[in-house]
């Protein structure tokens, strides 16, 4: 969950690099480097604590270090505190090999040992830098960089995304990567390296995207491609095709702000594309009719929101299909021995398509026989390239850490996945479907109207932001649907919030209310209103300041009780959490800004987790 940039060619590469980073920042932040190889062969290593405009005022915006060939990192550290000497890159004793890395180590103990015994001394705690003095070890050896690297990837084990620069082979550089991401970028005599598209797309949409155990040889003029067995091979290009712009903020004071209000086009692209005559189609699902009947139990595997994208889909498939489904976290299920066999459908749910933990399930779940569908954002990522089936969520880039319009787009997907099953299933009458598909048609409208006035929220958020513990309660999907609005509040605000089941609160933790407690009890599940109205009294009995979220149809009811109500537009069951999770995202968003934190880039956090 770092940003690896690299760049061979004939201008300076210091600005480019910084360039690169700067577009990488959201995936990790606590420090920032480059290094940059002179024409005299002198490896320059720019390292510095803190956001990477520390480092760019430090070497003049990279006017300050000369070359044409370099390499950059951003930070999410995992082994050893964000500080000048842990940052990357990091450079082996003898000065002659630098390395950037994404990932974890796991032996690297063992491997510092090994090297201390051979009179190798360190400086970092990272894991990162025992890398790079085993390749200086093996290069001592062997006297070729790629050699060594080779030799290096035989003995580490756990995973890496490697930049790797050495300063006798200044017409190169190496790159190599295993459950990190990786791609190459093709430029006009020069090429890049980088964990991802956004870093290099105003140079080049031309790309190749690095697979599990390759290597790459990268010049100026052409790029080297080697298997986890050492053998050369030849790699597939890809071009990409959104702008430039899907990656700027477009005049608005905060990525996220812009992504909240992009969800209703988000939605028209991701789900408008696989309706044809009001009928749900997905033109290159590979599992047919008789094998959607087949199955006997469907698993919905993701972390963070995705995984509250899978509890509301959890209630709303069981709904339609009348089959088990258990949503699982993924980090969870790995190590739960799951009863996963051929007849099982897992469905994989990742914005990034890079979360190690989400990896690591799926590929738990395909060794035991399971079909793996994904649904993914990210084109071309490790688990979109992994799964039998992907479906992508046309959200475009999402640089905010705190996923909106990728969360929307990834439920709307799903519900509809639910529809198209539930029609070959039968378990869903014609006249229900047409019901949702109608609803389906007017969501963007829907949550357009809720977008163009977000003064209630804003004022609400005035009211509540001094608070430092927050209570979501709900039941059925309105619970679902506060994990995400409670997850929203803390990675922002870095305000202490739980959501609970509004029907579980009486057994315990109902004691933590007191006068002044805020509540925000959601009621936009109507079938169960008059519990959630219940309920509302309960806390409000022991002081609680209630926040209520509903549906138009019941906000004169709840307004009887409650002072302060938001109300959402009406829609089908399945596609409430759609509308409601909106003023959620917003109030989140809102109580930050007055908190005056920072927003796209909240502290501890990164966009794509790719470690454990
Ligand atoms: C969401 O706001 C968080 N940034 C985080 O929980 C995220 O959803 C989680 O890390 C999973 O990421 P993924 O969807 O890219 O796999
Ligand atoms: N494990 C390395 C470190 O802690 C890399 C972390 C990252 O992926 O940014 O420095």
């Amino acid at each position: 969950m770092c940003g690896i940039v690299g760049f061979i060619g004939t201008e300076q590469a210091a600005p480019i690099l910084l360039d690169g980073l700067q577009r990488l920042e959201y995936r990790g932040y606590d420090s920032a480097g480059i290094a940059v190889l002179s024409g005299e062969r002198e490896l320059q290593v720019k390292k510095s604590k803190g956001r990477l405009k520390v480092l760019s005022d430090i070497i003049n915006g990279g006017k300050s270090v000369e070359g044409t060939i370099g390499i950059g990192h951003t930070r999410w550290a995992t082994h050893g505190e964000p500080n000048d000497i842990n940052a990357h890159p990091h450079l082996s004793g003898n000065g002659k090999i630098a390395v950037v890395h994404n990932g974890i180590i796991e032996n690297y103990v063992e491997l510092r040992d090994f090297l201390r015994s051979k009179g190798y001394e360190f400086r970092s705690e990272t894991d990162t830098e025992v890398v790079t003095q085993l390749i200086a070890y093996y290069y001592e050896e062997c006297g070729s960089c790629l050699e060594a690297v080779f030799r290096v990837l035989r003995r580490i084990e756990g995973a890496y995304a490697l930049g790797i620069l050495c300063a006798d082979e200044p017409e190169h550089f190496i790159a190599a990567r295993k459950d990190a991401p990786l791609l190459i970028g093709y430029g006009e005599g020069c090429n890049f390296i980088a964990s991802d598209v956004t870093a290099i797309i105003k140079h080049t949409r031309d790309v190749s995207y690095m697979e599990d155990g390759e290597v790459a040889v990268v010049s100026k003029d052409g790029v080297e491609f080697y298997n986890s067995l050492e053998q050369p091979i030849t790699k597939e290009h890809h071009t990409i095709d959104w702008d430039v712009s899907a990656a700027e903020k477009g005049g608005y004071a905060h990525f996220m702000l812009k992504e909240i209000m992009e969800q209703p086009e988000a939605i028209r692209k991701t789900a408008f594309s696989r309706i044809k005559d009001n009928r749900v189609f997905f033109e290159d699902l590979k599992i047919d009719a008789d094998y959607i009947s087949s199955i006997n139990k469907i698993y919905i595997v993701a972390c963070g929101s995705s995984y509250h994208v899978g509890v509301v889909g959890k209630y709303n498939l069981e709904r339609m299909l009348r089959k088990p489904v258990e949503v699982c976290l993924a980090s969870e299920f790995r190590y739960c021995d799951p009863l996963v066999d051929p007849r099982s459908l897992v469905i994989v749910i990742s914005q990034s398509g890079e979360t190690l933990d989400t990896m690591a399930a799926l590929r738990e779940a395909k060794a035991l026989g399971a079909h793996i569908l994904s649904i993914v954002n990210v084109v071309g990522s490790s688990i979109a390239r992994e799964s039998d089936d992907v479906l992508y969520t046309w959200a475009g880039p999402e640089i905010a850490v705190a996923t909106t319009k990728a969360y929307s787009t990834q439920l709307v997907l799903l519900n509809m996945l639910g529809l198209y099953f539930g029609d070959i299933l039968g378990t869903v009458s014609q006249e229900e479907y047409a019901c949702i598909m109608n609803e389906l048609l007017r969501l963007p409208a829907k949550m357009e109207q809720m977008l163009e006035n977000t003064e209630d929220i804003k004022h609400f958020a005035s009211n509540y932001f001094n608070h430092d513990s927050v209570f979501f309660i709900g039941r059925n999907l309105d619970y679902a649907m506060g994990l995400e609005g409670s997850l929203k509040l803390k990675e922002i605000s870095y305000i202490h919030s739980e959501a609970y089941a509004s029907g579980e609160l009486k057994h315990g933790t109902i004691s933590l209310i007191e006068d002044g407690t805020l509540v925000v009890a959601l009621g936009t599940y109507s079938a169960l209103f008059d519990k959630a109205m219940s309920n509302v009294v309960e806390v409000q009995a022991r002081g609680a300041d209630v926040l209520a979220v509903t549906t138009e149809s019941h906000a004169a009811e709840m307004r009887k009780t409650v002072g302060n109500v938001i109300a959402v537009p009406n829609t089908h069951t399945i596609f409430q959490p759609s509308l409601g999770v909106v003023p959620l995202q917003l109030f989140a968003y809102y109580v930050a800004l007055l908190r005056g934190c920072d927003i796209d880039k909240p502290r501890n956090l990164a966009k794509s987790v790719t470690v454990e």
